[in-house]
């Protein structure tokens, strides 16, 4: 039953730049939902958003650090406690730090890896025990991902792991009424760091970007459609099938020689 008003809409990252589209592409289709974020204020002032936008008022928000994992148990229990059924759980939530490797800390090691992959793993699990009818998951991943990136190796490698879980989930949850895909998204002008460097990409840039709003529609539409894993954006679809046969030593020079002059760590 592939019905929009069956079960909660539960997203991850609802108060970033995506994740807000999100919100905003859903509460316009009258869903219920779940929201979450480390940030109580800013889920709150959401959650009036919505309500003044949309007159949606059945928006449950919990706010969770998703790289703690005593956080994320008590998010679940509280979810869980709440007797919802999930419908469709967005996984939004992410952290793109960049930097050189050997700059990194443990401490920032966990926090990108737990964000962006254990996190998005576990409420993968929570959902299908919670889930309604017919679930949707979404898995937002990233071009980053697809070849490895130094510069920005932890990111990329988590981005590869989740759209690798995601399509292995999708195989093992075919005929059970559920839908998964991963969604490759390129640069999203979301906050002031990635809109500055899309600019300073010039043309490049402006071909690769798609705002957060037609990424969260692009992506509803996948997941509605159960495609395994989708590259948001004609361009970088090009990208993708452009570069495939290149020689990976050339791509990985490109990519070093790009990378290596950003570092950012707004997390
Ligand atoms: N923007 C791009 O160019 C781009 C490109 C490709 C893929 N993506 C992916 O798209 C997704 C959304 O990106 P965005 O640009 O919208 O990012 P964003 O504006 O920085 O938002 C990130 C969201 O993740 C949440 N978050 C971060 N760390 C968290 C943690 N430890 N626990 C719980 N929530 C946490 C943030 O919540 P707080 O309110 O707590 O900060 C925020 O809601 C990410 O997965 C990102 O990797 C982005």
């Amino acid at each position: 039953m592939k019905n929009e008003h069956n079960g909660y809409a539960l997203i991850t990252g609802a108060t970033g730049g995506l994740g807000k589209a999100f919100v905003f592409a859903l509460a316009k289709r009258k869903r219920k939902l779940i929201l979450t974020g480390r940030n109580e204020e800013k889920l709150l002032a959401l959650r009036q958003e919505v309500f003044e936008k949309y007159s949606l008022d059945d928006v449950y928000v919990y706010a969770a650090d998703l790289a703690n994992e005593q956080d994320r148990y008590a998010l679940t229990e509280k979810i869980a406690a709440s007797g919802v059924k999930i419908g469709l759980l967005v996984n939004a939530a992410g952290a793109d730090i960049q930097k050189e490797f050997a700059l990194y800390t443990q401490e920032k090691i966990n926090f990108q890896c737990r964000v962006n992959f254990e996190a998005a793993v576990s409420t993968c699990r929570f959902a299908i025990e919670h889930r309604a009818e017919y679930l949707e998951i979404i898995n937002i991943s990233s071009v980053s991902g697809i070849y490895p990136m130094p510069y920005f190796a932890i990111y990329s490698a988590t981005k590869a792991a989740l759209t690798s879980f995601s399509i292995a989930l999708r195989e093992e949850l075919k005929g059970k009424n559920a839908a998964v895909t991963a969604v490759l998204a390129g640069a999203m002008p979301t906050r002031d760091d990635i809109k500055e460097q899309i600019k300073g990409q010039g043309l490049w840039g402006k071909l690769a970007a798609k705002s957060p709003e037609w990424v969260a529609e692009y992506s509803l539409k996948a997941v509605r459609k159960n495609k395994r894993k989708t590259i948001a954006g004609a361009w970088n679809k090009v990208m993708y099938f452009g570069t495939a046969l290149l020689p990976q030593s050339w791509k990985l020079r490109f990519i070093a020689n790009r990378w290596r002059k950003i570092s950012k760590d707004a997390f």
